[in-house]
């Protein structure tokens, strides 16, 4: 067991899994990837996405380069921010992302 977990540690696969079923959720972002089989492949959803400078997944750059990039009215039903958290959180107070998740 790592530190910071126990017995009752909250599978993330799982809780992301779950909301997008419940919701209906359709799009998910993944911010930060890093092996994707250790949850980007488990997640199921109809269309997902993944930002990591140092992964080849969908966008291979920083997360502060994603958010210059995008659509300003892009949205995503559900994000998860496991990245450098800094810019992830500056995002949100900026409004230029709606967190369902983090
Ligand atoms: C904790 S790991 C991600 C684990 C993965 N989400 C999972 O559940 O298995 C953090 C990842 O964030 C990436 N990362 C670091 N700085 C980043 C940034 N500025 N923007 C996006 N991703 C970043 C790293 O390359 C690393 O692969």
């Amino acid at each position: 067991m790592r530190r910071g977990e126990s017995e009752e540690s909250i599978d993330r696969t799982a809780l992301i899994n779950h909301l997008i079923e419940k919701k209906h959720y359709r799009d998910y972002l993944e911010i930060g990837v890093q092996n994707s089989k250790n949850n980007f492949n488990k997640v199921i959803v109809p269309h997902k996405e993944g930002v990591d400078p140092n992964v080849d997944c969908t966008y291979r750059m920083t997360s502060d380069e994603f958010f210059k990039t995008i659509p300003k009215d892009k949205k995503y039903d559900i994000i998860f921010i496991d990245g450098l958290h800094i810019p992830g959180i500056k995002e949100i107070q900026k409004g230029t992302i709606e967190p369902r998740l983090i």
